[in-house]
């Protein structure tokens, strides 16, 4: 309890009101900084670098060395559940992921341990070197695509603008649909409690694409899937904060809030500070919400708009981060400019 009490991210999760936020952005390790360019140059292949737990670990330093962020989030992707379940993913330069057709008898939760223990190496890795390195406050962060989410891509077989393929499946063939969601509950609540079992200090949920659905396919496929999740990792491990991200949720955000058993919410860009101050963080506490946008323009906005969300937020817990995941052209002085706002 000691240890926990002393981490700014930890302290916040429990309730307790800190002089400055933590902070980290959603997206921390990746192309905006050179290092990781330089990493990612050597190993490849994008995939291979999540399964390396040396690349791993050395990306999810970087920005922690850099910038000194409150927490580490685990360098990886919320497509290595489809790949472990049997899928093929691929991610391509200049495209992003690509993944093989679709087979629902082909999936299987046999291997995905097997699949997945380069991911459980890597955590107790990161730990030993972020305590190696000094950064023994640094809390790490475990993650994973909510089953909605990682359902697009796995159906459209690539991002998507309109997810018109992913609800033709949706809404024509639930009983399939049912099954590959089931599925992916497992798959997902598995693959949490052993990153909490490697070293994870808090989970995230990305719910990215909650946005996409409404009404009765949100109730069913966003609030029970995640609820379900939720439970199954607390009943292994009852005290492990987690924190959902349901972007674009909207009029359904108090519902998904008190619903699915989160500890804290991860807000998005397009939400009022108002509204969070007086709806959500009255509640529990929240993450966000800085328009990635905003940290790309830089200049005076990006001053004023730091400064309103810490002097709307700051005063409940509350944690520094971005509305979604960094640019890959943001300027480093811009995340320098914000951190130096936020820390005074
Ligand atoms: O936050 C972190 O620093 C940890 C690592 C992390 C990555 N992806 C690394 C990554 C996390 C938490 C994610 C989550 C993720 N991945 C989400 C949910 C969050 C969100 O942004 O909505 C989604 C939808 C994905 C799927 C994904 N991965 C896409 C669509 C892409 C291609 C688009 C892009 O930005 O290139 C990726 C690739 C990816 N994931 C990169 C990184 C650093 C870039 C890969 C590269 O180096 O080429």
């Amino acid at each position: 309890m000691f240890v926990f009490m002393t981490k700014l991210m930890l302290k916040t999760l429990q309730m307790v009101n800190t002089d400055k936020p933590p902070i980290w952005f959603m997206r921390q390790a990746g192309r905006y900084l050179p290092e990781y360019r330089e990493l990612r140059a050597k190993a490849g292949d994008f995939l291979t670098m999540c399964y390396t737990p040396d690349y791993a670990t050395e990306v999810t330093l970087q920005p922690i060395r850099r910038f000194g962020f409150d927490a580490a989030i685990l360098f990886s992707d919320i497509l290595v559940t489809p790949d472990a379940l049997g899928q093929d993913v691929k991610f391509i330069p200049g495209q992003g992921p690509v993944l093989g057709e679709l087979n629902l008898d082909a999936l299987s939760l046999d291997n995905i341990h097997t699949h997945l223990d380069p991911v459980y190496s890597a955590i107790g890795q990161i730990r030993t070197q972020l305590d190696k390195e000094g950064f023994t406050d640094t809390t790490l962060i475990g993650f994973a695509g909510s089953p909605l989410t990682v359902a697009t891509y796995m159906i459209e077989g690539r991002g998507t603008k309109d997810f018109m393929q992913f609800k033709k499946f949706l809404y024509g063939k639930p009983a399939e649909f049912d099954r590959l969601i089931d599925l992916l509950i497992e798959c997902t609540a598995e693959y949490l409690i052993k990153q909490v079992d490697a070293g994870a200090e808090v989970l995230q949920l990305f719910e990215s694409w909650a946005g996409a659905i409404g009404g009765f396919a949100f109730e069913k496929y966003v609030i029970e899937t995640n609820q379900k999740i939720i439970s199954k990792v607390k009943a292994v491990h009852p005290h492990i904060p987690i924190i959902g991200f349901p972007k674009a949720a909207g009029y359904y955000l108090k519902e998904y809030m008190t619903k699915t058993g989160i500890d804290a919410l991860g807000c998005d860009f397009t939400l009022p500070l108002n509204f969070i101050r007086d709806e959500l963080q009255t509640v529990m506490p929240v993450q966000g919400n800085l328009d990635p946008g905003i940290l790309y323009a830089g200049g005076d906005i990006l001053e004023r708009e730091v400064k309103n969300i810490c002097d709307t937020l700051g005063h409940k817990p509350y944690i520094f981060n971005l509305g979604h995941g960094i640019h890959k052209d943001t300027p480093i002085t811009h995340v320098e400019q914000a951190l130096k706002i936020i820390r005074g």
